[in-house]
C-alpha cells in the first residue's frame, strides 16, 4: 500500500534503524526495489528526482505505474512515493499526481523565504494525509541537476524549519551526492549530534548514502538518521552488471537482444544492493 512516509519513519527513530529511500528510473527498478522490500518484510522510500520525473514522462505516470504495481505484485509491506529535492512547482505537482510524500529542498533560498515556502507545503501536504521532508545546509555533489555546495547545516536553522512541521529533515553534515572523493573528510558528528539535540525526536535524513562506510551509517543512525538515500550505488551495480552481459556476448546469443533478457542481469543486481542496504540499515523485518 501507498503510505505517507511519517509512521515508518517515527517507528524508525523509536526501533534506532533508518529506512532506505532508492531512487527509481523506470519500471524496472521500481520492481526490483518493491519485490526486494516484499521479500525482506520492510517498509520502503521510492525517491523520484525531477529529472527521472521528467524521464518517466511525468509525475502522473510515475503514480500510477507505482499504485498498480503495488497492486499487480501483492506488495503489503508499506511504501511511500516520494518526491526527492522537489522544487516548490514540482511539491506541488507530485501532490496532484497522488504521491505520498515529498521534499521541498528550500536550502538554496535565504531562510526566511525557505521558512515561508515550507509552511505553505507543510498545510497542503498534511491536509492530504501526505509527509513533507525540507533541507538545510546543503547536500555537495550533484543529482539530475541539483547542485549543492556541501555546507553544514546550522543546528539553529534546522530547529527553526523543523518547528514549521514538517515530518523528516535532512540536515547537510558533510555529505555528497554520487561517489566521494577521496579525501573526503567524512560526515560531520559534532554538526549532527547538536542538531539532533536540538530537534529531538524529528526523523533525520542522510542524503549521499552511496558509498559512506558502514561504520559512519552505524553512528549516524544512532545519533537519529532514520531515513538514508540512495541513488548513486543502485546505478552502478545495474550499469555493471550490463556492462557483464553485453561483454561476455550474451546479447548475441539466442534471443539474448530481447530487452527483457538484455536488462533482466541489471535489475537482479539492483535486488542484491537493495537487500545489502536493508540490512546495513536495520529496516529487514520491520514492516
Ligand atoms: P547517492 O546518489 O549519493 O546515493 O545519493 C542519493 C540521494 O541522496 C538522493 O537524494
Amino acid at each position: 500500500m501507498l503510505v505517507s512516509a511519517t509512521e515508518m519513519l517515527k517507528k524508525a527513530v523509536e526501533g534506532h534503524y533508518a529506512v532506505g529511500q532508492f531512487n527509481i528510473n523506470n519500471l524496472e527498478w521500481t520492481k526490483s526495489i518493491l519485490q526486494t522490500a516484499q521479500e525482506n518484510n520492510s517498509p520502503v522510500i521510492l525517491g523520484v528526482s525531477e529529472g527521472a520525473g521528467k524521464y518517466m514522462t511525468g509525475y502522473k505516470t510515475v503514480s500510477a505505474m507505482v499504485s498498480a504495481m503495488i497492486e499487480e505484485l501483492g506488495i503489503t509491506v508499506p511504501v511511500a512515493l516520494h518526491l526527492d529535492h522537489g522544487s516548490y512547482e514540482g511539491c506541488y505537482k507530485c501532490v496532484k499526481a497522488g504521491f505520498s510524500s515529498i521534499m521541498f529542498d528550500g536550502s538554496h533560498f535565504p531562510i526566511e523565504e525557505n521558512v515561508k515556502k515550507t509552511t505553505e507545503l507543510v498545510h497542503v501536504a498534511h491536509n492530504l494525509g501526505l509527509s513533507i521532508e525540507a533541507e538545510v545546509g546543503s547536500i555537495g555533489g550533484e543529482e539530475d541537476g541539483v547542485v549543492g555546495a556541501g555546507e553544514i547545516a546550522d543546528p539553529e536553522e534546522c530547529k527553526k524549519i523543523a518547528d514549521l512541521g514538517v515530518d523528516f529533515l535532512a540536515a547537510g553534515i558533510g555529505n555528497i551526492h554520487g561517489k566521494y572523493p577521496e579525501n573526503w573528510k567524512g560526515l560531520d558528528f559534532d554538526a549532527l549530534a547538536k542538531i539532533k539535540e536540538l530537534v529531538g525526536d524529528m526523523p533525520l535524513v542522510l542524503h549521499g548514502g552511496t558509498g559512506i562506510p558502514e561504520d559512519m551509517i552505524k553512528k549516524a543512525i544512532s545519533l537519529g538518521v532514520a531515513k538514508i538515500n540512495v541513488n548513486t550505488e543502485c546505478q552502478l551495480y545495474f550499469q555493471e552488471a550490463t556492462r557483464k552481459y553485453i561483454e561476455e556476448g550474451k546479447d548475441l546469443q539466442g534471443k539474448g537482444y530481447d530487452p527483457r533478457k538484455l536488462l533482466a542481469p541489471g535489475a537482479e543486481a539492483i535486488k542484491v544492493i537493495v537487500k545489502e542496504k536493508m540490512e546495513l540499515f536495520g529496516s529487514i523485518g520491520k514492516a
